[in-house]
């Protein structure tokens, strides 16, 4: 086994879960470091949703250690971990249908946290110029994508020192995944870590620095993007381009 990183924000080692007497994650291992992006990559069904779900707490860990900053956290309730510093944005995008954009960044304000950027709807509005063109707008009168960035935007209003993105460009317009890729950029400059689950290898390739591949709930490669790209083995047998 390899020794964690000195600055890994989040380490995860030998994570098992599943839903009911079904296993689905085996033995799962990652590391996110300090200010970097890393993409989760793989097949529908490799196991993606359910990963980013188990290291919120969300599928209970059978197995294996999840630490965030030191501290372990795996067992802990998602409150818990939300409020440790760990956003999460689903693949189901989630606002509050009958709250406007305002009013659904507000309620999710939470108090500044030391290593984190600050955020406040002006900066968010900044980062995703479509939702500032309507804040009175009501959330459920939006399209998909201007609710996939609101909910980006609810998620960053916690302060988290890291996001889990669970296929953020899932069902966009090409023009929305572009709009998409430069703010999650935009997020990584700001000082964000981010784990980003994706099928779509051109959009992780664009803002990621390193990629894991799972597949049947095992993680079969990790490397830079460039070595990657480097192993056309890897990527013809793990994922579909
Ligand atoms: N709530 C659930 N109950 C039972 N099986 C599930 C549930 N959610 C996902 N699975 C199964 O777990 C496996 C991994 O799914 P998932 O993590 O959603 O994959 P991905 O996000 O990579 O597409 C699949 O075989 C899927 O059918
Ligand atoms: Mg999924």
């Amino acid at each position: 086994m390899t020794m964690p990183a000195a600055d890994a924000l989040l380490q995860v080692t030998d994570l098992a879960s599943g839903y009911g007497r079904a296993q689905i994650l085996y033995g799962v291992g990652l590391e996110l470091r300090r200010g970097e992006v890393v993409a989760l990559l793989g097949r529908n069904g490799a196991g993606k949703s359910t990963t980013l779900k188990t290291l919120m707490g969300l599928v209970r860990a059978r197995q294996g250690q999840v630490t965030l900053l030191g501290r372990r956290i795996e067992g802990l309730s998602p409150f818990r971990i939300c409020r440790l510093g760990l956003g999460y944005v689903p693949e189901e995008r989630r606002v509050f249908a009958g709250l406007t954009v305002m009013e659904n960044l507000e309620v999710a304000r939470r108090p500044a946290r030391t290593g984190a950027p600050t955020w406040t709807p002006q900066r968010l509005f900044e980062l995703f110029p479509n939702l500032g063109r309507m804040r009175e707008r009501r959330g459920g009168e939006m399209s998909g994508g201007e609710q996939q960035m609101l909910t980006i935007s609810r998620t960053l209003m916690g302060n988290p020192l890291a996001v889990l993105l669970d296929e953020p460009s899932e069902g966009l317009a090409p023009v929305i995944v572009d709009e998409m890729a430069r703010a999650i950029a935009e997020l990584k400059r700001e000082g964000l870590t981010i784990l980003l689950s994706e099928q779509n290898l051109r959009f992780a390739t664009a803002i990621a620095d390193r990629a894991a591949i799972i597949e049947r709930g095992t993680i079969r490669f990790t490397g830079t993007m460039a070595e990657l790209f480097a192993n056309t083995e890897v990527r013809d047998q793990y994922l579909a381009v």
